[in-house]
């Protein structure tokens, strides 16, 4: 059985003692949830303070980004090294909104998610069809080409530190949910791609989030899919109550379906 995991991605949101007050909330809530993985993922800033938080808590730190060299002359970049340092055990990698306003390509998101693993962080990478690609019939094809992107030189022994996220672009920030039908048939399509990369059994154990205006009130029919394995959340994160409604869905569908 996969343990559920919603990550929380503040984006570019919230100063440090904003970000202080709300990790010591989710913490007070959800922070010994241990069925279920959460992770919170500040602005860079807010890492360490963050992190100190939850330091004695179930929760992970994760980063929103990396840059793929350990160190060196790189202006305004930070090394999965330096989240490492700061307590990062997650980072995401490929988010639409870097796909989309700073050039990220799946050559990047490939660069990135190999560092992350040769440097002990586990890699959320995001993927997902914008609308006019969906109305074209072209979400599969879109997916196969930014899984095989980032996976080229992927190993079996590399998947199993792997979360996938789709993130349907049509769907972030928008309101515009997908259907958990919607939901469902591309995470079965990412699983179908997984097992012909590497084998059934591997492709079993990694964990599908869907992404994509996730609230209090969809998560639940959300996660009660069989191929969705947890959420990245975006607005509903910058609320405690909002957000653990949305791990305490994951809790249940699938503990209860356990
Ligand atoms: P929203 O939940 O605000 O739609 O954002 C989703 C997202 O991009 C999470 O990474």
């Amino acid at each position: 059985m996969r343990r559920p995991i919603v990550a929380g991605n503040w984006k570019m949101n919230l100063a440090v003692q904003e970000g202080r007050d709300l990790a010591e909330k989710i913490k007070a809530s959800c922070g010994n949830w241990n069925a279920v993985e959460v992770v919170l993922c500040p602005v860079y800033t807010s890492l360490s303070a963050v992190g100190q938080i939850l330091a004695d808590s179930s929760i992970s730190l994760g980063a929103q980004n990396l840059f793929w060299e350990p160190s060196g002359a790189y202006t305004g970049e930070v090394s999965p090294l330096m989240l490492r340092d700061v307590g990062c055990r997650y980072v995401i990698i490929g988010h639409s909104e870097r796909r989309t306003y700073f050039g990220e390509t799946d050559e990047t998101v490939k660069r990135k998610f190999q560092s992350a693993l040769k440097h002990g962080l586990k890699p959320i990478v995001c993927i997902g069809e914008t609308l006019k690609e969906r109305e074209a019939n072209q979400t599969f094809a879109v997916l196969e080409r930014q899984l095989a992107g980032a996976f080229t030189d992927a190993s079996a022994a590399d998947a199993d530190k792997l979360v996938i996220a789709y993130e349907p672009v049509w769907a972030i920030g928008t309101g515009k949910t997908a259907t958990p039908d919607q939901a469902q048939e591309a995470h079965a399509f990412i699983r179908k791609w997984l097992v012909g990369k590497w084998s059934a059994e591997t492709a079993a154990k990694i964990r599908l989030q869907y992404g994509g205006s996730v609230t209090a009130d969809n998560a639940a029919t959300l996660m009660g899919q069989t191929d969705v394995d947890g959420a990245l959340v975006g607005g509903a994160s910058l609320k405690a109550d909002a957000f653990t409604a949305i791990v305490r869905a994951a809790l249940e569908a699938k503990t209860v379906a356990a």
